[in-house]
């Protein structure tokens, strides 16, 4: 699986900032990761537990031996195409930390447009109180940005595993909300019984089995099997949470649903078919048609 040997900046010379974050990222551009210079600066940073501006402040500082080992090893990690989030241990997602371990998928930048068009949805609802569905919440990033963003509403988040709705617990703790609840529930079986929602939102495993082999090793390697593909024609979720939508949305209350860039047209005809109305799918910013938003009538 991995062509090179991982190796790691040599222990008998004397390193500082500067010359090891050089040295890392010719070393990882000489090697074809992208975005070298960044993750050198992140993962340094993380060692010293610093920011990348207090590294750019301090460039003459020598390294301890301890710190270049702790870099070290950590760097050899980067080196096998372990994300750097997972490294680091955190992200962000529309501005709020999120800790992240192998567990959970790592929070993406699209999914944060998906948050943005259910905020803008949830602030134009005419209740108190505004009953929000996230299926497969994974470190809880979409239930944390909602429920802080908008704080008018009760987020009921689910997930069906365990490791991940641990973490989402911490998330939930560190962010300081106390609008999430935290449901383990699988979504192919029956759930919350008597329940319905104003909004149910959801970044389903939409990757098909045999695309999930060509992803880049990144993703295809380390980010759980379980949160990025549903095993089958990469519909399996899709179809299954436009029924739910249907069956636990109030009247006139909005599913939204990331799908991938090449799921649109097979995907507005499953929401119709479920009995949805106002199907609609909306771009994200690159173009590519990534929202399924969807009414119950
Ligand atoms: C694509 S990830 C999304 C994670 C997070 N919401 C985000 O946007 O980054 C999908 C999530 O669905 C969860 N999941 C997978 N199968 C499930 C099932 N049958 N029922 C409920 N959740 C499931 C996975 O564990 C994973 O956390």
């Amino acid at each position: 699986m991995h062509h090179t040997a991982p190796t790691s900046p040599p222990t008998d010379q004397r390193w500082t900032v500067l010359s090891l974050v050089e040295w890392s990222t010719n070393y990882l551009i000489e090697h074809g990761f992208d975005e070298a210079r960044l993750h050198a600066e992140l993962l340094l940073a993380h060692v010293l537990q610093c920011t990348r501006l207090q590294l750019y402040m301090n460039f003459d500082r020598p390294l301890t031996a301890d710190e270049l080992s702790a870099y070290r090893s950590l760097f050899k990690r980067r080196l096998t195409h372990e994300p750097l989030q997972y490294i680091i241990g955190e992200t962000e997602f529309m501005g709020l930390p999120i800790s992240i371990n192998l567990e959970v998928l790592i929070p993406r930048p699209e999914t944060e447009q998906l948050v943005e068009h259910a905020i803008s949805i949830i602030r134009a609802v005419e209740k108190e109180s505004v009953d929000v569905l996230d299926i497969g919440t994974g470190s809880g990033n979409i239930a944390i940005a909602i429920a802080k963003l908008a704080p008018k509403t009760l987020v009921t988040s689910l997930e069906v595993s365990t490791a991940a709705l641990n973490l989402a617990q911490q998330n939930v703790e560190r962010n300081a909300v106390k609008n999430v609840s935290l449901v383990r529930g699988d979504v192919f079986e029956a759930f919350l019984p008597d329940r319905v929602f104003d909004v149910i939102i959801s970044n389903p495993p939409y990757i098909s089995i045999e695309e999930h082999s060509t992803l880049e090793p990144e993703v295809r390697d380390f980010e759980p099997h379980l949160a990025v593909t549903d095993g089958a024609d990469g519909y399996r979720f899709i179809r299954r949470i436009c029924d739910v939508a249907f069956h636990k949305l109030r009247e006139g209350g909005s599913l939204l649903m990331e799908i991938a860039y090449n799921q649109s047209d097979q995907t507005i005809a499953i929401a119709e078919s479920a009995g949805l109305a106002e199907v609609r799918v909306l771009a994200d910013f690159s173009g590519n048609p990534r929202i399924l938003v969807a009414e119950k009538k």
